[in-house]
C-alpha cells in the first residue's frame, strides 16, 4: 500500500484561510479511498477546531527546539491527523499566516522552519511514530523546505510539491538562512536563494521529485513572466516534471440535495425549488424578494481575485436589474470601498465583510450567478462549487477558471455543454460585457434552465483527480 505524507499548513474543518484547506481536507480521504495509506501533518494552531480526540503520541527535538506530536483523525474520516505541538510558535490566537490583528507572524520563517523539519524527521522516520512514508506530498511555501531538507538525507521518501499560489513565495531577508541555521549546502542560486534572499517556495520547486500544480492551464502559465513572478525559468526548466492536476471537491460537503446549512434541498429533477433557497437568502440578508437575478461573490478580498474590476463595474452593474451580495475579508481598502458603494444602494446589495462557512453555503444554493473575474486562478473551488449548485460562474479566462468552465456561446449552447459565461481580458469592460450576456440569457427561462443543469452534472468529485495523483506517486517507487 502507497505510504504518503501530506504536509500542509491548512486543512479544513480543523483550520481553514482559503482553497488550500478544502483540498487538504478533501484530496486525502480520496487518495485513502483509492487505495493509499496517507496521513496529514500540520502545525497546531491555537485557532484548530476539531470534534475527534487528540492524543499525544511522541516528541522530537529539531534545532534545540522540542515539539509533540499529536495524533487526532479528519474529522468524520478515517484519514489520520499528526499536529506539530509548539506552544511557543504556533500557540497564539490569530490564523495560520497572521495576528489577530492581520499583520503577517513576525517570526513566519522560524515557524514554517520548524514545521519543516519535524516533517522531514517524521518522513524520515525518526518522529518515533513507527511509520516509514514512500512519497511526501508538500504543498505550497509553508512546506517547501522539506524537499531542500530531504534531499540531503539518504534513503529518503520520494517528494511531490503541489503549487496552489505562486503568488505567495515565503520569501525572508538573507539574514533568516543563518538564524534559522538551515544547511549551507541549500544556500545557493540553484537552492533556497532567490536574488540574495531565502525562499522556501524554491526548497520545492528546486529539490521535489515532481512538481504539480491544480489545473493545467496554470501549470503552462507558470512558466511565463507574467504568472512566475521570477521563477518561470526554473519552472520551464523543470518542465518534464511539472503537471496540473484540477482540483476535485468534496462533493458530500458541496451537494444541494443533502447540505445541512441550507433552506431546501433540490438537484436537476427539482431544480425550481432553488427558488425558495433564493427567497430565504433575500429575506436574511434584507434584500427586496423579487425575480432578478442575483450575483454573488465569496472570496477572500485580494488583488488576484479582480476585486478593482467588480469596484470599477458597481456603478453600471447597479443600474440594472439585479441583486448583488458578496462576502469575504482581506484587503483593507477594498473592505472600506466595498461598504462605501453598498451603502449607496440598500436596496440592491448585501456585503458582509468577514468569514461565515453557511452563508458561503446559503449564497451557493441561493444566487442565481457567481462573479470571480480573477487576475490569475491557479484552481479556484467557488466556480465548482456554484456549478454543482445550478449557480451559473461569470469566470475570467486564466487558470482553472478556464479549465473548468464552458463559455456560453451559440455552439455550446447549442450541444449543451455550456456551464458559464467566460471573458478574456481584464478590464471591467470585458467583465460588463460578460454580465450583459448572462442577464439577456437568464431572460430566456429554458436556456438558462439547460446552463444550469449542464453545470450541476459535471463531475468534479476527486475520483478522477486523486487517480491522477495515485497515477504520479507510482512513477515514483
Ligand atoms: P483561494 O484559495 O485563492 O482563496 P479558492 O476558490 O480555491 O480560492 O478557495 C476559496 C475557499 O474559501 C472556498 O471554499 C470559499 O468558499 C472560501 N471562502 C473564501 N472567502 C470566504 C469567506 N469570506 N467566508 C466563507 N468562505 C470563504
Ligand atoms: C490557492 C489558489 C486557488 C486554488 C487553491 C487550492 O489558494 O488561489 O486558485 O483553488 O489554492 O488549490
Amino acid at each position: 500500500m502507497k505510504k504518503i505524507l501530506f504536509v500542509t499548513s491548512e486543512a479544513h474543518p480543523l483550520i481553514k484561510t482559503g482553497g488550500l484547506a478544502d483540498v487538504s481536507g478533501s484530496l486525502p480521504k480520496a487518495l485513502a479511498e483509492a487505495g493509499a495509506d496517507v496521513r496529514l501533518i500540520m502545525p497546531k494552531y491555537q485557532a484548530i477546531k476539531t470534534t475527534e480526540e487528540i492524543y499525544y503520541k511522541s516528541t522530537v527535538r529539531v534545532n534545540e527546539t522540542d515539539a509533540n506530536i499529536l495524533e487526532t483523525r479528519l474529522p468524520g474520516a478515517q484519514v489520520l491527523v499528526w499536529l506539530v505541538d509548539c506552544p511557543e510558535y504556533f500557540n497564539f490566537p490569530g490564523n495560520p499566516y497572521v495576528d489577530e490583528q492581520g499583520n503577517a507572524w513576525e517570526n513566519s520563517a522560524g515557524r514554517f522552519a520548524l514545521f519543516c523539519r519535524i516533517a522531514v524527521e517524521v518522513a524520515m522516520d525518526r518522529g518515533y511514530l513507527d511509520w516509514t512514508p514512500g512519497i511526501v506530498h508538500c504543498n505550497d511555501w509553508q512546506s517547501g523546505l522539506v524537499p531542500a531538507l530531504l534531499s540531503l538525507e539518504a534513503n529518503r521518501p520520494a517528494t511531490v510539491f503541489t503549487i496552489h499560489n505562486m503568488a505567495y513565495q515565503g520569501i525572508f531577508p538573507r539574514s533568516a538562512q543563518a538564524s534559522l541555521n538551515l544547511p549551507k549546502e541549500l544556500w545557493n542560486p540553484d537552492g533556497i536563494e532567490f536574488n540574495g534572499m531565502l525562499s522556501f517556495i524554491k526548497g520545492g520547486l528546486a529539490y521535489a521529485d515532481r512538481i504539480t500544480t491544480v489545473s493545467p492551464t496554470y501549470a503552462g502559465e507558470i512558466q511565463t513572466a507574467e504568472f512566475g513572478y521570477g521563477l518561470e525559468g526554473l519552472l520551464s526548466y523543470r518542465n518534464d516534471v511539472l503537471t496540473g492536476i484540477i482540483n476535485g471537491i468534496d462533493a458530500d460537503q458541496w451537494d444541494p440535495l443533502t447540505d445541512p446549512q441550507i433552506d431546501e434541498h433540490y438537484n436537476v429533477s427539482t431544480l425550481s425549488k432553488k427558488q425558495l433557497n433564493k427567497a430565504a437568502l433575500q429575506k436574511k440578508l434584507s434584500l427586496p424578494i423579487d425575480d432578478v437575478p442575483i450575483f454573488a461573490l465569496i472570496s477572500r478580498l485580494v488583488e488576484q481575485k479582480g476585486i478593482d474590476l467588480i469596484l470599477e463595474c458597481l456603478p453600471e452593474m447597479l443600474s440594472l436589474p439585479l441583486q448583488f451580495i458578496l462576502l469575504g475579508r482581506g484587503d483593507k481598502h477594498f473592505e472600506q470601498q466595498l461598504t462605501d458603494v453598498a451603502k449607496t444602494y440598500p436596496d440592491k446589495t448585501a456585503f458582509t465583510i468577514g468569514y461565515d462557512e453557511t452563508l458561503a453555503h446559503l449564497f451557493e444554493a441561493g444566487a442565481d450567478i457567481f462573479l470571480m473575474p480573477s487576475r490569475f486562478e491557479p484552481c479556484g473551488l467557488n466556480q465548482l462549487y456554484s456549478q454543482r449548485y445550478g449557480t451559473v460562474p461569470i469566470v475570467r479566462k486564466t487558470g482553472g477558471l478556464a479549465d473548468t468552465v464552458v463559455d456560453a456561446l451559440p455552439e455550446t449552447l447549442g450541444n449543451n455543454t455550456a456551464t458559464g459565461f467566460v471573458f478574456k481580458d481584464a478590464t471591467s469592460g470585458a467583465l460588463m460585457e460578460a454580465i450583459k450576456r448572462a442577464l439577456i440569457v437568464y431572460s430566456q427561462a429554458k436556456t438558462w434552465k439547460q446552463l444550469q443543469i449542464s453545470g450541476m452534472q459535471k463531475d468534479y468529485s476527486w475520483n478522477k483527480s486523486a487517480k491522477e495523483y495515485m497515477a504520479l506517486y507510482e512513477q515514483l517507487n
